[in-house]
């Protein structure tokens, strides 16, 4: 199979009321600990690199990361930036050969994001690319972008409405309550279900994303802690809040926190378990099984895109 964009496998979930995960990746482990899960579930997956991604691992080994990944599998992958900060970094990546791209104009106001998403949508459609843009700012830590929780804003179904008929992109982020990161809530987790419903009624067409949806398994922030770690008070989105949205009609959900927490929670432990080991394939081997566990258990228990590819 080779690379395809997110059209198709859109058009199936938002037909059948099922999600397809969208996650971060930053090294070779990762990749292919999300891509085994995938394939071992039959499912579709988005692999999605940040331009901080990007700039740790380099775009043309991830490229030629995931064009192994596409080789060796038999599922639809999608390859994807996450967070476009500008239209340049947009343009990088999708002559470098990713299949979608995000424009993230969430932090200006709504004119600016509209015309710098309209810029992205025109060079990357005549491409054939798809594109993702971002109505309503998400509380915590995007990338490059700082927004205070008190500044949080939920996105107007109507403004979305507007933003998609002008912008005409493929697919649109709202902010119902998520955040970044791994302090979500601070007191009991709770989504605008109402919002996503509006919006939906009004865009039932378009491809709903969900950021910020990891759900901070609390084993896994557990394990690190035990081990040495220092992460107290976190807390995610429950699945069964992650697994609504996907009925519901969110068609996207990106998870970046919940790998990093397994992968360093497998290694704390395995480090502290074994203090004399130092070969790094000795505790990527398991980090890496970390990974797939927790992709194939939301793929299959949460997003329900199992079966699908
Ligand atoms: O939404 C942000 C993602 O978790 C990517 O984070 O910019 O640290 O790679 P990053
Ligand atoms: P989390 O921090 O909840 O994993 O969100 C990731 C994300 O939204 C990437 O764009
Ligand atoms: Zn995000």
């Amino acid at each position: 199979m080779s690379l395809v964009t997110t059209k198709e496998m859109f058009k199936k979930s938002m037909a059948e009321h099922y999600a397809i995960g969208a996650f971060n990746i930053n090294n070779m482990e990762t990749i292919q600990g999300i891509v085994d899960a995938a394939e071992e579930e039959k499912s579709p997956v988005i692999l999605q690199a940040s331009s901080s991604a990007i700039k740790f691992a380099r775009i043309e080994y991830l490229k030629k990361m995931v064009e192994a990944a596409v080789e060796t599998t038999n599922i639809p992958i999608a390859l994807h930036l996450d967070h476009g900060p500008d239209f340049e970094t947009c343009k990088m990546c999708i002559d470098a050969g990713f299949s979608s791209v995000m424009i993230d104009g969430s932090k200006y106001g709504f004119e600016e994001n509209v015309g710098l998403t309209q810029k992205v949508v025109e060079y990357a459609h005549s491409k054939g690319i798809v594109v993702e843009a971002e109505l309503g700012k998400l509380a915590g830590i995007e990338d490059d972008v700082n927004v205070e929780t008190d500044d949080a804003r939920f996105t107007d179904p109507e403004q979305a409405k507007e933003f998609v008929e002008r912008t005409c992109c493929d697919s649109l982020a709202i902010a119902i309550g998520t955040s970044h990161g791994a302090y979500k809530f601070k007191g009991e987790a709770a989504l605008r279900f109402d919002i996503l419903q509006k919006v939906k009624g009004l865009l039932p067409n378009t491809p709903i994303v969900l950021h910020g949806a990891s759900t901070v398994i609390p084993e896994l922030v557990e394990t690190c802690n035990q081990y040495g770690g220092n992460i107290p008070g976190a807390k995610g989105v429950p699945d069964e809040m992650l697994k609504k949205a996907g009925e519901t009609g969110v068609s996207k959900i990106n998870v970046d926190t919940d790998l990093r927490l397994a992968m360093t929670a497998s290694i704390r432990k395995f480090l502290a378990e074994n203090p004399s080991e130092f070969d790094p394939r000795k505790y990527l081997i398991p980090a890496r099984d970390a990974i797939k566990q927790t992709v194939q258990h939301k793929i299959k228990d949460v997003f329900c895109s199992s079966g699908k590819a």
